[in-house]
Formats: structure tokens, sequence, C-alpha cells
């Protein structure tokens, strides 16, 4: 599979490059940037690539040496590239968020169904090492039915070099549109889909900016999800300056804890056992993560699934999202989740 960059900053060439360069099923044949340096990285990793400034170039010139498009784009312009990449009926792989809210997530989702082509939000967390192998312990009855799991997610700011367009977008409300429930919160939901299946009925939550200098944007979310026969806490923060995400799921027959490459496994009667899965939690560009996200986009490619989990997924997300500002603005009041696939 022949596949195009759009947007060749942090994630496109420190976490989906390496990933690609390591497979031989896919061929890196172009990259779109509209910042000259940007053009030059990629050219200076893959001299045999063409390199656009503009992305409506690149489909004019040389679209027939592209069958999927990969966007890494501000979330901001996701919307736009997503929908000129489709409509040149190319695959699409999009960066998380697909999008900011329901109304284009409706759109992109209609206009994918109507070129038949597999629209795959960029959802790693589900592919973290850990978490699969907690959603396999799960399924085999390990902790007997899950009753209640609880989620806590600390973020820190990661000092990088961006000599991008944007610098900082995650910071700037224009550009990203959310603090840490667009940057975590997403992948806590996905990290519950995976673990649980299904969907919650309703949300109660609090979110704040209480660091009101370092941010315009929250820094701190604490959701209560009902989620089919468990209650589901998550509590997101990016207030402090030490990284960290940890998971603990109790069920009728035991638990499970899952911090980074440490899984352990606690059944009643029986002494804790240790399971190291190496995930690397620590490492922001999750490339090891990827290869089977890449593995399950291609397979979606092949079989012609047009609506991939991932993508259900991200509407989910957004219905969430959406309750929760909802239940935040009417002091954490419950609120009903209608989920459609
Ligand atoms: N999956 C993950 O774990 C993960 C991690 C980090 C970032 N992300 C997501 O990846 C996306 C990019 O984030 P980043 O950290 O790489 O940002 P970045 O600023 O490092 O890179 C963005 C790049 O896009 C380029 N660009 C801007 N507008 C463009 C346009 N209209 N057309 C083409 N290129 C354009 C910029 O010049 C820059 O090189 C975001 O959506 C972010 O949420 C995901």
């Amino acid at each position: 599979m022949k596949v195009a960059i759009v947007g060749f900053g942090f994630s496109a060439e420190k976490s989906h490059l390496p990933a690609y360069k390591n497979r031989s099923d896919i061929h890196l044949t172009a990259v779109v940037d509209p910042v000259t340096v940007r053009r030059a990285a990629a050219l200076r990793q893959y001299p045999n690539i063409r390199v656009y400034e503009k992305f409506g170039d690149l489909l004019e010139e040389y679209s027939d040496e592209i069958d999927i498009v990969d966007i890494c784009v501000p979330n901001t312009f996701h919307m736009e590239s997503v929908k000129q990449a489709l409509g040149a009926d190319k695959h699409v792989l999009c960066e998380k968020p697909l999008v900011l809210n329901k109304g284009e997530y409706d759109e992109l989702v209609n206009i994918a169904n109507e070129r038949k082509r597999v629209l795959y939000p960029c959802h790693n967390y589900k592919f973290a090492p850990s978490i699969v192998h907690a959603a396999y312990l799960i399924s085999l009855g390990e902790i007997g039915q899950p009753l209640f799991a609880s989620f806590n997610i600390f973020t820190a700011n990661f000092q990088r070099e961006k000599p991008q367009l944007q610098s900082d977008f995650q910071k700037v409300q224009e550009l990203s549109s959310s603090g840490i429930i667009i940057d975590h919160g997403l992948d806590a939901i996905s990290v519950a889909q995976t673990l649980f299946g299904g969907s919650p009925q309703r949300i109660s939550a609090h979110i704040r900016n209480l660091n009101q200098q370092d941010s315009e944007l929250e820094d701190l979310a604490v959701f209560c999800l009902d989620w089919e026969e468990q209650l589901i806490n998550i509590n997101l923060s990016s207030l402090g300056s030490i990284p960290k995400a940890y998971y603990r799921i109790q069920g009728t027959k035991g638990e499970i804890s899952i911090e980074n490459n440490d899984i352990f496994l606690s059944v009643k009667n029986k002494p804790v056992q240790h399971i190291s899965v190496p995930t690397h939690s620590e490492v922001p560009t999750h490339v090891s993560w990827f290869n089977g996200l890449i593995d399950d986009l291609l397979d979606c490619i092949k079989t012609e699934k047009i609506k991939p989990f991932p993508l259900i997924e991200a509407g989910l997300v957004l219905d969430i999202i959406e309750k929760a500002n909802y239940s935040n603005q009417n002091g954490g009041s419950w609120i009903g989740i209608e989920f459609t696939t």
C-alpha cells in the first residue's frame, strides 16, 4: 500500500514513520507540509519521495501513487484534510481526535460510506500491549464479572522542539478546541471500550481549569460513567509534571492493576501474579503500539470494512464528551448517553 503523510510534525516523524520503516507492506510515496524545514526533514529520511506544500497539489499531480492518506495535521485541520482525501477516493488514517463535533463526524462518515473508503481514526491506546493483555485476561473471566474500574491519567507537557507553523497548539483554544478531555479523555474512553465492550448509559462529570496561568483550557476532568454492569471513574489531570497512567479493574473474583509495563492480577485466595508486558507508555511516540493499528487498518481495507470499530468509537467519544460538558454545566448531574453504531 502506498501512503502519503499530510502534516510532517512530531507525530508523523516520531511515531508513524518509524513504524512504516519496519514494514514491507507500506511504502511512503509523498509528504505534504506547508513548512519548508518539515519537508526537508522528510526528504532527509526518504530522498525518493515527493514533497508538497499543499495537499491539493499532491492530489492533482501524484494521486495514482497514493492508496492511503495519513493525516497528522493539528486537530482543527483534520476535517478539511479528511474531506479532501476521501473526495479523491483515498483510504484515510487520521490522527486523533478525528474531528471536534458530531456534525463534522456525521458528515465524514457519510462521505466515507458514499466513496466506499476506509476512514480509520488513530486510536492507538487500544493497541497498547498492556491494555490488549488486560482485555484478554478479562475475556478469560480471570476476575469474574467486572464491577468497578478506576482510571487515573496524569499528563505533563513534554518539552520538544516545534519548528512548525503552530507551536504548542494543544494549549491554544482555537487550534485544539479542548484540553485534557480531547487529549486524554478520548484515550481513556477507548481503553474502557477495549476492556469492557459495549457503551456507557450515563455520565456525571466535573471539569475545571484550575491553573489558568498555564493554560486557558481545562486541566482537570473527573468522569463517572455508568457502563453496562459497572461503574467507571476516570480522573484526568494535566496539573502536574510527572506523566503517569494507571488503571484498576475490580471484579467479582479478583482485580487487575495496570501500570505501564506491569500488570498485577489478584484472584481471591491466590498469590498476586505479576505479568510484565513491555508497553513503554512513558515514551510519548508510542511507536510500538502502532503496528497492531496498521495491521487492523490494512485488514479493514482488504475486507472492505468501511466502518472500522475505531470510527464507531470516535462517534461514541464525541457523544460522551458533549454529555460530559453538559453534565458539568449542570453541577455534575447524570446525563443519559444514547449510543448508535
Ligand atoms: N496518537 C497519539 O498518541 C498522538 C500523539 C501526539 C499527537 N497526536 C495527534 O497528531 C496530530 C499532530 O500532532 P503533532 O504533535 O504531530 O503536531 P505538530 O505541530 O508537531 O505537527 C503538525 C504538522 O502539520 C503541519 N501542518 C499544519 N497545517 C497543515 C496543513 N494544512 N497541511 C499540511 N500540514 C500542515 C505543521 O507544519 C506540522 O509540521 C494532532 O491531531 C495530535 O492530536 C496523536
